[in-house]
């Protein structure tokens, strides 16, 4: 009796302090100094060879167009703040599709976030085992999401919606998703959110600091049964039940990682004019809905030190290289970048006639299409509408076909009918070259200000000393305001998001050219 009593309080004692009762997390920032590496690549759902559209990549520099096993952990260096953090994120590019002739430009990344959320559960929440591959969203889809424009990440709660877009503005008169929008012809607002919804909003961001950012969330059950490489099977979405998020039995729970790409749009401003019918930007596989954003993860973490990590550390938005016990240390060398793995033949640069991989444009009735039926991802066709079409054309019966990346980032020197062959150009150019963040807008320091609605929702405090703490978590804040389960993290959450903009100024990250 006794030795039962006992096993039963030496297994609660356990329980306790492997469960989690509120919400602790840590930013693992990228300050704007580009990718890693970037180009047609994705060792996950194209491995060995091209990849159907172009991606950004950070992280470790033992990547490319192949990753098996733990071969991540033989990085000699990542661009992650954490030393021994050589996992790979990444996402499709974002481009600017000039609506005076078609062209495609990349929009530079403003700089990306990756939260780790350590959720409340009654499990032991564990490292990511290395090697583990994770793909989240629908590359392929031109459909709005069956959630609608908010985002669930609760199997219990609806369709699981894992992908959104932020916009914050300075008004939202006219709104950034048309009213009733059934997601046919342009994006879908979040009920609980103007300032984000589900595809790519119809205004420009135009607060400071602030662009448009694609926000993705992956899911933290792993199944070892399943293994490391099947990304399609391999993860699931925990349950809510009593406030914890708990995984199906046999799973892992390993940390909820949510990304943050911004994008530079400012910089395109001055080249469109809202409508309130259409917008400029398109994703690398020609997706102009946005609803088909997606983001991948192989994890090169040394798992002793992410759990660690988890175990105690709980800076929030301040960032992770601000955590007080990190085994191996902070990242002393961050500029690590390598070549694409995928060398194009012609220049990545824009203005360019087609996407890198001729993805045709497709969604919200280009091509005549808007459910989405015809946007294969890697499909050799260019049926887009307008004046691209006819360059297009010119530069494919120029002989360019075999290349697939019609670029004509010699415009000023060029006519589109010469531009195709055997113009050899790769990404070494580029190489360390950080995205010019001189043209976001210069009116910075005083956020709370500049009236929008982040400042008006959230209390300033003074802005901490230390680093780039550039975030806007408030769409968390709306998450939980669909999953009970998180309002323990609002307060949390919104109490890190302040002086962002003073700090990030003070660091020398806007107005850089
Ligand atoms: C398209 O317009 C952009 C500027 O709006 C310009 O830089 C580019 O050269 C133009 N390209 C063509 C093919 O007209």
């Amino acid at each position: 009796m006794r030795a039962t009593i006992t096993t039963v309080l030496a297994s609660i004692a356990t329980l306790a302090a492997a469960a989690q009762n509120e919400r602790t997390f840590a930013v693992l920032r990228f300050d704007g100094d580009g990718f890693m590496t970037e180009g047609r690549v994705d060792p996950i759902i194209n491995p060995g060879t091209a990849a159907s559209h172009f991606h950004g990549i950070m992280g470790g520099n033992a990547f490319g167009t192949i990753v098996v096993g733990d071969q991540l952990l033989s990085s000699t260096c990542t661009n992650a703040k954490i030393k021994n953090d050589k996992s790979n994120y990444w996402a499709p590019q974002v481009y600017f599709q000039d609506p005076k002739n078609g062209t495609f430009t990349k929009v530079p990344l403003f700089y990306m976030n990756v939260y780790y959320f350590f959720e409340p559960t009654d499990d032991e929440i564990k490292s990511f085992p290395p090697g583990l591959k994770m793909v989240v969203g629908d590359a392929k889809t031109r459909d709005p999401p069956a959630f609608g424009g908010g985002s669930n990440l609760n199997p219990d709660s609806g369709p699981i919606q894992p992908v959104q877009f932020t916009c914050p503005r300075t008004s939202y008169n006219p709104p950034s998703y048309p009213a009733d929008s059934d997601g046919s012809m342009a994006g879908m607002q979040d009920p609980h959110n103007q300032g984000a919804g589900a595809g790519f909003p119809l205004y420009p961001c135009d607060t400071s600091g602030a662009p448009l950012r694609a926000d993705i969330h992956f899911p933290s059950c792993y199944n070892p049964e399943v293994g490391l490489e099947d990304y399609k099977n391999n993860m699931a979405w925990p349950t809510v039940t009593n406030g914890k998020q708990n995984c199906p039995s046999g799973h892992i729970h390993v940390p909820h990682i949510f990304f943050e790409l911004y994008w530079n749009t400012p910089k395109f401003d001055h080249l469109w004019t809202p409508d309130g019918k259409n917008q400029p930007f398109v994703l690398a596989n020609g997706d102009r809905t946005g609803f088909s954003s997606h983001a991948d993860f192989i994890s090169g973490w040394d798992e002793t030190t992410l759990k660690t990590i988890i175990d105690t550390c709980n800076v929030g938005s301040i960032g992770m290289q601000t955590c007080p016990d990190i085994p191996g240390g902070l990242n002393t060398d961050m500029n690590c970048k390598i070549d694409s793995p995928i060398v194009e033949t012609l220049s990545l640069e824009g203005p360019l006639l087609a996407l890198p991989g001729n993805n045709p444009v497709s969604g919200w009735g280009v091509n005549g299409d808007s459910s989405g039926s015809g946007s294969s991802d890697d499909a050799g066709s260019y049926p887009a509408s307008g004046t691209v079409q006819q360059s297009t054309a010119k530069a494919t019966s120029a002989g360019s076909q075999a290349t697939s990346n019609t670029a004509i980032s010699d415009a000023q020197t060029s006519s589109p009918a010469e531009v195709s062959v055997g113009h050899s150009v790769g990404l070494g150019g580029q190489k360390g070259k950080a995205p010019s963040t001189s043209e976001l807008p210069e009116a910075v320091g005083n956020y709370a200000t500049t009236g929008t609605v982040v400042a008006a929702d959230q209390p300033s405090i003074p802005a901490a000393a230390n680093g780039p703490a550039v975030s806007t978590v408030w769409d968390i804040v709306t998450v939980t305001q669909t999953q009970t389960v998180y309002a323990e993290a609002s307060a949390h959450v919104k109490r890190q998001n302040h002086g962002h903009l003073a700090r990030h100024r003070r660091s020398g990250h806007l107005g850089r050219s």
